[in-house]
């Protein structure tokens, strides 16, 4: 079964001569549990597709599957709870709300949907992001890795079958990247969650099931990495 289909993705911004082609007809498909990085040069188009797979944004042409559903056919609202239910979001610069601690930032996809946190999967992943100690603190009182982990834990706590990440690991350094990597891929063996990671590191790309190059708004399907 796959997890995501994309069929004939078309994005163009502005018209006439000022008109960017950033996709250009991209299809492929994702089978569920899998882990695909995404790379190419800036301004490729790799984030403009990451965001259409996340219905952050509109195509021009084509449709995208998540979990059988067209999500560009889905009305606003019910596209809203759709997206909080089954995707989980990393972004570059962390998102993080300044004015709530590690716990409520991590809980926040939670009670925006308004529903009761996991008490339980919260310990666990406080846990696992080494954040214990650090869990009553603001964002502004943690170092960049502590709030990228606080980003990974917002993703992970809806158990999202669908995490997309735009070059999550972009401001660490290689200890703290290879840990948030392990402690996503763990989570996404546990749940079967799919990931989809942008990436500028070849050997973050490496330890993918499958490589996606994206070039001047093409998808080229490298296969995939191992068997
Ligand atoms: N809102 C927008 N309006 C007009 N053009 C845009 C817009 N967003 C992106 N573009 C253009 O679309 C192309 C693809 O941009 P995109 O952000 O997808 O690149 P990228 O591969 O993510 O690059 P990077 O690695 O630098 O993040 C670029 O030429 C960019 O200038
Ligand atoms: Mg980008």
């Amino acid at each position: 079964m796959n997890l995501l289909e994309v069929r004939d993705i078309s994005k163009t911004y502005g018209r006439g001569e000022a008109a960017v082609h950033a996709l250009k007809r991209v299809t492929f498909t994702v089978p569920k549990g899998e882990f695909v990085a995404i790379v190419g040069e800036s301004g490729s188009g790799k984030s403009t597709l990451l965001n259409l797979i996340g219905a952050l944004d509109t195509p021009t042409a084509g449709e995208i599957f998540i979990d059988g559903r067209d999500i560009f056919a889905m009305g606003d609202s019910s596209l809203t709870v759709f997206r909080r239910r089954n995707i989980g979001f990393i972004f570059q610069s962390f998102n993080l709300i300044p004015e709530l601690t590690v716990e409520q930032n991590i809980i926040f996809p939670v009670l925006l949907d308004y529903q009761k946190p996991d008490k339980k999967y919260l310990e666990e992943l406080l846990t696992v992001l080494n954040l214990k100690e650090r869990r009553h603190h603001l964002p502004s009182q943690l170092s960049g890795g502590q709030q990228q982990r606080v980003a990974i834990g917002r993703a992970l706590i809806t158990r999202p079958a669908l995490i997309l990440a735009d070059e999550p690991t972009g401001n660490l350094d290689t200890q703290n990247t290879s840990e948030a990597i392990a402690l996503l891929k763990e989570a996404s063996r546990k749940y079967e969650q799919t990931i989809i990671m942008i990436t500028h590191s070849r050997s973050i790309a490496q330890t993918a099931d499958r490589i996606l190059q994206v070039s001047d708004g093409v998808l080229t399907d490298y296969g995939r990495c191992r068997e």
